[in-house]
């Protein structure tokens, strides 16, 4: 049996005839694994398009003719592939087949979806989505600054910043369902072009210190994310993407503070302490709703 093990719904639909192959008669082949595990003559494209079994002799069935033949070896099925062979229930299975084929992509990204959603534990989906919450937040900062300033350093600086954020936030998007996103993102959206576009119109040292506070307060959130993952599960894709964020949020730190020419004066100092506190309030606030 060649499937695709990279597709959630094949891979379910599988691991339950795998159960029922007590015999062990059959051998199962993920062909999105490995290209060496595929017979001569079936290209991986054509395994992974279309289900098929290769019957001893070497010929192969697909689509509904290679259920059919996979039903005829596996105890409980058995009947199940008798009468199925029957014309033209074959030619009708077939047609339902392909239908199934072109549904396939959505029935594989709801599924994608679901698991990704109900996989995590429930402190790292509230991580989650207080990091999404976040991303959202900054690539409002950026727009917010570029929104007010005229200054070519400082719209140089958020220009490449928005784009690295858009990238953290797309990226975060695909990992966590917008069914589980924070229910507050136009809050976020409003409080994170202030801090942006309130800075701005002080000038370019306001604006480096509040990107220093700002992402001095994220490279500690992800850390501590990565740091529970590390004893959970090290080698976690979560892992590496949030890892590869905190590490892209601690470059935007230090080139914040290598701009901040003087040290800030008491205003500014008070205003990145608001800073610290507002994203602390706004992550508690974020994990929850
Ligand atoms: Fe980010
Ligand atoms: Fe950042």
């Amino acid at each position: 049996v060649l499937y695709d093990g990279a597709c959630p719904v094949c891979s379910r639909e599988v691991a339950w005839y795998r159960g029922l192959d007590a015999r062990c008669a059959i051998e199962w082949r993920d062909a999105a694994a490995d290209d060496a595990l595929l017979p001569a003559g079936i290209s991986r494209e054509r395994a992974l398009a279309r289900f098929h079994v290769v019957l001893p002799g070497g010929h192969a069935r697909t689509g509904a003719r290679a259920f059919i033949a996979l039903w005829q070896q596996l105890g409980p099925l058995r009947v199940l592939g008798r009468i199925a062979a029957l014309p033209p229930l074959p030619w009708l299975l077939e047609l339902a087949y392909r239908g199934f084929l072109r549904l396939r992509p959505w029935v594989q990204r709801q599924a994608r979806q679901l698991s990704a959603s109900s996989a995590y534990p429930r402190w790292l989906e509230r991580d989650l989505r207080s990091d999404h919450a976040g991303e959202t937040g900054a690539v409002a900062i950026y727009r917010g600054m570029l929104a007010v300033t005229q200054h070519g350093d400082v719209r140089r600086f958020a220009l490449s910043h928005l784009r690295t954020e858009l990238r953290h936030l797309r990226r975060i998007e695909r990992v966590l369902p917008a069914a589980r996103h924070s229910r507050l993102l136009p809050a976020w959206r409003i409080a994170g072009w202030l801090t942006g576009a309130l800075p701005a119109l002080f000038g370019p040292r306001a604006v480096y210190a509040t990107v220093a506070a700002v992402e001095t307060f994220v490279d500690r959130h992800y850390g501590d994310q990565v740091a529970r993952l590390d004893a959970d599960d090290p080698q976690s894709g979560l892992r590496r993407l949030l890892e590869s964020c905190r590490q892209d949020e601690v470059a935007h730190r230090d080139e914040a503070q290598a701009a901040l020419t003087a040290p800030p004066g008491v205003m500014l100092r008070v205003w990145t302490q608001l800073i610290g506190a507002g994203s602390a309030a706004a992550v508690m606030l974020a994990r929850r709703i």
